[in-house]
Parts: structure tokens; sequence; C-alpha cells
């Protein structure tokens, strides 16, 4: 049967949502959320999905579920023990805004996760998507829960040909399933187009059409023009920022800041830096004469707007009176237990541990 987007709903149901479950039932990935699906384990889930691939993200799930078992713990969290606990992730404000979250539903929900999407919008950090996978997985309320996978596959399966990075794109595909979610799966159906669209109607590879379980109604696959779609506009390009980064150490460790409560990566501990690409020379005049400096790697991080790339000196220093409470000198076990250190910094980072230890340990 061929589908498209004017394609009637009981045509959707019967050539894609049958057996895109029946797929499913042979072959959803086990994932630690999907033993107890409550509203709370579907929310860290995929506010964590959000930051990182599946495999990366089971561990962060298992230790933050072992901290913050309910939403009243996640309410009543120390700051710094959530950075931690979301250290890696990157995108900070994506914990601090679960956390105002959770606040809100003890205070105005009773501790319970609200059933409707309106409300569900109104908690911080809970977008159309978020709300659409609590609501149909935990719920099991038939509302879409559209992500660049469900694009990705309906894209092709609808041969929809309009810009996915566009909110119409979203908003039509999202309408689409809407027609044809299952009433009684509606949990499972979001999630069968998202093992779909991860193993199967793949991103960044070549669409692996044998094995596909709707591929006898597929637009794209009928067309051949699998791999033209889906279609999205080349993005902006990112500003570039040139940064020195500086390893301080000294006899109490190294030297960490903590960066402004605002902006980019707030609140979270770094290395010092200094803007732009800076020479021996200009690192040296911000220490005594006679400090030793030596240079380090360089690295890259990507964040959505903003590139930095970085290179890194270390210095010897001995340990100075710091200016403030947002200057401190880490051990390595400090370094590695306490402050939470943005994976931007991740090069640096390892090597600052890995320089504590040697001196440490000798
Ligand atoms: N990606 C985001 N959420 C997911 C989920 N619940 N299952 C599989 N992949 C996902």
């Amino acid at each position: 049967m061929n589908l498209s987007l004017q394609s009637e709903a009981a045509a959707w149901q019967t050539a894609f949502a049958g057996p895109l479950l029946r797929w499913y039932d042979q072959n959803a990935r086990v994932l630690p959320w999907r033993s107890s699906p409550t509203p709370y384990h579907v929310w860290v889930s995929e506010i964590m999905l959000q930051q990182t691939r599946v495999e990366p993200a089971k561990p962060y799930y298992e230790r933050f579920l072992q901290e913050l078992p309910t939403v009243q713990a996640l309410a009543a969290a120390e700051p710094d023990r959530l950075r931690k606990l979301w250290e890696g992730l990157g995108y900070y404000s994506r914990v601090r805004n679960m956390q105002r979250a959770a606040q809100k539903i003890c205070e105005e929900f009773g501790g319970e996760f609200p059933r409707s999407f309106p409300q569900m919008l109104s908690l911080p950090g809970i977008g159309e998507y978020t709300a659409g996978a609590i609501l149909s997985i935990a719920f099991s309320l038939p509302v879409p829960a559209v992500d660049g996978n469900v694009l990705r596959v309906l894209s092709r399966a609808a041969l929809y040909r309009e810009d996915i990075a566009s909110p119409q794109a979203k908003k039509e595909i999202g309408a689409l399933i809407a027609r044809f979610i299952p009433e009684d799966r509606p949990g499972d159906f979001n999630q069968a187009l998202m093992d779909l669209g991860a193993t199967v109607c793949r991103p960044n590879a070549a669409p692996l059409c044998g094995e596909c379980p709707v591929r006898e109604s597929c637009g794209a696959l009928r067309e051949g023009c699998a791999g033209d779609l889906p279609v999205k506009a080349p993005k902006k390009a990112r500003r570039i920022e040139e940064r020195t980064v500086l390893l301080v150490l000294s006899e109490k460790g190294v030297l960490l800041h903590r960066r402004p409560p605002e902006g980019l990566l707030a609140g979270l501990w770094e290395f010092p830096s200094l803007s732009g690409r800076q020479s021996a020379s200009g690192v040296g005049a911000h220490f005594p004469p006679g400090t030793r400096l030596s240079s380090l790697a360089s690295a890259r991080h990507v964040f959505s707007h903003i590139e930095w790339q970085m290179t890194g000196f270390l210095a010897r220093a001995r340990s100075a009176p710091l200016p403030s409470e947002d200057w401190r000198w880490a051990d390595g076990r400090a370094l590695r237990e306490e402050y939470a250190v943005p994976s931007a910094f991740k090069v640096y980072l390892r090597l600052a541990s890995a320089l504590l230890q040697a001196e440490e340990g000798g």
C-alpha cells in the first residue's frame, strides 16, 4: 500500500503502525528506563537522551536514580550534587530546569506529574517532545513525541520533502501521527519509531531498508530516494572563540574557577583561561617572573552556537590566597568527586587528573 501525508488514518494503521508494533515486540531495545516507565523515570531518561546517545546515557541514568529516586528528592537536591550527576552530559541548564520543574510538581501538583499536555508544557524545560514522550510512555495517552528519529522515519515513509528543521515540519508530522497513533499502545508506538530510527532508518548512515518492517509502504523506498530524505536546510556557521586554558598546579592541587551563575555553562567549575590564542610570553605576563610554563595539547569543543578552539599551558605555581569563594585549589580526589567540570574541558581535565595522581602518588 502506498502511504503519503494525505493517506487515510486507517491506511496508516494497517500498513504502518501494525507492522511497526509487531517488529517492536521482537526487536525493542532493552533499556533501563523501559522496565519501570514511571513519569519520573521517563522524564529523566528523555532529558538525558536529549544530551547524549542511548549507550552513554545508561550509567548516568542509573547513578541519577540511585541518588535521586523520586521527584521529591530531585526537588530537594543540592545544586552542586546535581551538577556533579550531570557532569559530562553538557548543557547543565537542562538539569537546573529539571529541578525547577520538580519543585513546581511538588508545590503545585501535589508531587504527582500532571496528565495534561498544557500543564506538562507549563513545567520548566518540558517542551512538546518531552511532554509527548511522558504522556504516551508513562500515562498511555495517544500523544505524538516527534524527535529527529521520528522526523527521519516519517519523512521517508510519507515522502515528506519539506525542511525538517522547520517548526512547520514538526507540526505536520506530529499531526499525521496524531491521526493514527494506536490508542492501546501509544508509548510503544512512539518508542518503536525511535528504535526504528536509531537502528534501521539510521542517522548518518545508509538506511537498512531490507530489514525494515514498513518497507512495503515506504514512499522513499518506492521512489528510490531514501538517501535524499529527510531534507535539512544547512545550519548557520558557529561563532569561533579562541581561548588559552591554564592548568595552574601548586602543592594544593589545580586551580579552579566557578563560572558566573548565568549564561553558558553557568555555575560549573573550569580551569581559568585567557581569551585568544596566547603565546608563552603572553601567558607568562600573568604569573610571577620565573614561573615554569609548558605548552599543552590543543582541543576543540562544539556547542550549539559557538565553537571553542583551545590551546593550553601548564604553570607550576606556589599556592597563593585566592580572591573569592569562586576560586579553589582542588586535589585529585576533589577534582574527581566534588567539582563539576564541563566536558568542554575534558582534554585538560584528564591531563590535570593524571598530573595530580602522579604528584600525589609520588
Ligand atoms: N530516544 C529518546 N527517547 C527514547 C526512548 N524512549 N527510547 C529509545 N530511544 C529514545
